[in-house]
């Protein structure tokens, strides 16, 4: 399938996936959005897949959502279309994981972006922020409330309020990623922990990044008890058994996702 502003490349059980919009430092709009969930949808449901990167180019993961497109619109148009939100549930169902490998700016929508993926591994050079309080507006896919969540209330105010940009090496401190690495190295870095994950067993994969995001959702005592009962039933599984008897044995499991 070719796409008009990502390109996508299936090899080695990875999907990756690299927004292309060069002019406008990878920008969403509608097409992007409609592309990249297409391009994920594709990855979901190809066998060949066991983990997903999203990327952006060495200056840009994305500036946010394109302000020009937005600029003329109303309340009620974007009241109306909901703008990007159908796209970001639909993101939010992929059951794969997706790491996001962020070099430059990840800002607005781009930083609402790598948040919705499972994790971040950025370069030296990343900058994340929500400055959409500079437009006259305020972040509206998750930036209010998926970056309180990973990085607390005193930075997520700080950023939402001030529009400042965080650095590769505060946003690890702050928990925003889960690594940085130095610009030269940060696909072989993504890729590397995308061939790990793509090693192990599809189900407890999907199973971990279930029970992880029902932890946002849930109190401590109903999230601990959805994770008991996952655990469980992984007990169910053949992965299971050869994984265990894998260790007993010193080598290394075959997974089968069975
Ligand atoms: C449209 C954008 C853009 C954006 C950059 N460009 N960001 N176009 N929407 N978000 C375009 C510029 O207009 C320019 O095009 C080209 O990309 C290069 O950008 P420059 O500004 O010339 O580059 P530079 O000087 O290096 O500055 C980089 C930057 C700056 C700091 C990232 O571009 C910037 O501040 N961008 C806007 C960031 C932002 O406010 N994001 C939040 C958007 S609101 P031309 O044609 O002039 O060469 C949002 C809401 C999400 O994300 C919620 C949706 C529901």
């Amino acid at each position: 399938m070719a796409f008009e502003t990502i390109i996508v490349d299936v090899e080695d059980h990875i999907a990756l996936i690299r927004l292309n919009r060069p002019d406008a430092l990878n920008a969403l709009n509608a097409e992007l959005l409609s592309e990249l969930v297409e391009a994920l949808k594709d990855a979901q449901t190809n066998e060949k897949v066991r983990c997903i990167v999203v990327t952006g180019s060495e200056k840009a993961f994305a500036a946010g959502a394109d302000i020009k497109m937005m600029s003329e619109k109303s309340f009620v148009d974007v009241f109306t279309e909901d703008l990007f939100t159908p796209e970001s549930h639909e993101i939010g169902r992929i059951r794969k994981p997706i790491i996001a490998a962020v070099s430059g700016y990840a800002l607005g929508g781009g930083c609402e972006l790598a948040m919705m993926c499972d994790f971040i591994i950025c370069s030296d050079t990343a900058k994340f922020g929500q400055p959409e309080i500079n437009l006259g507006v305020m972040a509206g896919l998750g930036g209010t409330q998926r970056l309180t969540r990973a990085v607390g209330k005193a930075k997520s105010m700080d950023m939402n309020l001030t529009g400042r940009f965080m650095d590769a090496e505060e946003a690890e401190r702050a928990g925003l990623v889960s690594r940085v690495v130095p610009g030269k190295e940060l696909m072989k870095e993504a890729m590397s922990a995308a061939s790990k994950i793509a090693e192990k067993s599809m189900i407890t994969v999907m199973a971990i990044k279930e029970a992880t995001n029902r932890s946002f959702e849930m109190t401590l005592n109903e999230g601990l008890l959805f994770e008991r009962r996952v655990f469980h039933s992984l007990f169910a599984t053949e992965d299971q058994k050869e994984g265990m008897a894998a260790f007993s044995e010193k080598r290394q499991p075959q997974f089968r996702d069975k």
